[in-house]
């Protein structure tokens, strides 16, 4: 049977990968696939620059859109990154009849409505396994894995630069820039940061995960986003002292009023398998209501992690290519008539505990008002440490975690506590998540 013609968009960190371990594992993959995969095309803004992959037999180009209008390729991936050009590259090549795989987690959660739509007119797939947590399959493990299930919520560990510097801070004390700087010399980092410390990336993440889930349209815009820059140190010690761990976390939750997604820093427990992820490895955890709790780990960046779930889609695309485009797997894992308005929750509506830190004049009485605020609020105390006084002051830190409580009560009740003059400075409020 004839080779399938394989045109690179983008010869970066994963364009290069993909390139190497396609012409590394040909035989493998050939066989898998059922058809020779070849790679004929490949463009890149600077054709002069050092590559890390091998170029022979490959066509260069530094005009993208000349693969796209290239009638002999059959799939194109869209390895450039950003919003702007890629979708645009993208679309032409839907329009074009191409299949598309992608591995831009932005550019789905953003347009993916909008492509996918496309595809669907134009009877031609969009694959999307690389952008979430990298080498991890879990689009393919919920889309068709855990197909017989409900899915009633999933956690993740969906972006690698947080999480290491997170385990870089708790392991040996180093400062959050230092560490961050390191991410970005390892290439894990976005080439904006703050999308990976402020939970942009882990949104967008996240809502491809929730749709994949449970059947809604792509809603990124809905997705609550907290980042890590305000964790310090005693936050990290004293979360262990009460026998939990700090992870950025994407939660994804149906509850009877809608869906929850929030991306924060949360506490939990550290006896939980994903509470020991660490360093750039991503993990997922997916509650289905028929199997149970189930765990996805691996890395979540690098070149040839993210290379093996670009080419496992397009195995995908490979294998049905001759089949029949009604009953091809469908883009967000429900059939696109079938997608729920279910409402996904304002963050006020969520329901969570809470680690608190605040500090308070060492005196009879403070404690006192700071609970019955609580109280009055229908916050009950888990967990409560006061410190010893800070060094040559009168005043004292207090932990408490709390039990799960609506966001709407919390807030009002930090307002609260911060307003007594016996409080100094704002209450640091993390959330908490048992994940049992
Ligand atoms: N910046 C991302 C991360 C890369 O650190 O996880 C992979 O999406």
């Amino acid at each position: 049977m004839k080779a399938v013609k394989i045109g690179v968009l983008g010869l970066g960190t994963v364009g290069g990968g993909v390139v190497n371990v396609l012409k590394r594992n040909v035989k493998e993959i050939s066989r898998r696939a059922g058809r020779e995969i070849i790679v004929t095309r490949a463009s890149a803004r600077d054709l002069s620059r050092d590559r890390i992959c091998d170029i022979d037999g490959i066509e260069l180009t530094t005009d993208s859109f000349e693969i796209i209008n290239d009638s002999e390729v059959d799939i194109v991936l869209e390895l450039i990154g950003g919003v702007g050009l890629a979708k645009e590259l993208v679309l032409q090549a839907i329009e074009k009849g191409k299949h598309v795989v992608t591995a831009n987690k932005a550019l789905i959660a953003l347009h993916g409505n909008e492509i996918f739509a496309k595809a669907s007119e134009k009877g031609v797939m969009v694959l999307f396994e690389s952008a979430v947590a990298g080498g991890i399959p879990i689009v393919k493990a919920i889309r068709e894995g855990l197909s017989g299930n409900q899915i009633e919520w999933l956690a993740g560990i969906i972006n690698g630069t947080g999480n290491f510097i997170l385990t870089e801070m708790r392991d040996k004390g180093r400062d959050f820039s230092d560490v961050l700087a390191e991410a970005q010399a390892l290439g894990y980092a976005e080439a904006d940061p703050t999308f990976d410390v402020e939970g942009i990336d882990a949104g967008h993440k996240l809502a491809i995960l929730a749709s994949l889930a449970f059947g809604i349209p792509l809603q990124f815009e809905k997705v609550f986003t907290e980042g890590i820059t305000q964790i310090t140190r005693a936050d990290v010690e004293y979360a262990e002292e009460l026998g939990y761990r700090i992870k950025h976390l994407g939660i994804a939750r149906k509850t009877e009023k809608g869906i929850e997604l929030r991306v924060h820093p949360t506490l939990i427990p550290e006896r939980r398998l994903i509470a020991n992820v660490d360093g750039v490895m991503n993990a997922v955890l997916v509650q289905g209501d028929a199997v149970g709790s189930t765990l996805y780990y691996g890395a979540g960046a690098g070149a040839e992690p993210t290379a093996s779930a670009v080419i496992s889609d397009v195995v995908d695309i490979v294998r049905v290519l001759t089949g029949d485009p009604e009953h091809r797997v469908p883009h967000l894992a429900f059939q696109e008539d079938a997608l729920s308005d279910i409402p996904v929750l304002a963050s006020e509506q969520f329901q969570t505990a809470y680690y608190l830190r605040l500090t308070a004049e060492d005196k009879s009485g403070v404690l006192a008002e700071v609970t019955k605020i609580l109280a009055d609020h229908n916050i009950s105390i888990e967990a409560l440490i006061q410190k010893e006084p800070l060094e040559g002051k009168k005043i004292v830190p207090v932990i408490m975690l709390t039990q799960t409580t609506l966001e709407k009560e919390m807030n009002a009740a930090i307002i609260e506590i911060e307003a007594l003059p016996t409080i100094t400075g704002l209450i640091s409020r993390i959330r908490l998540e048992t994940l049992g």
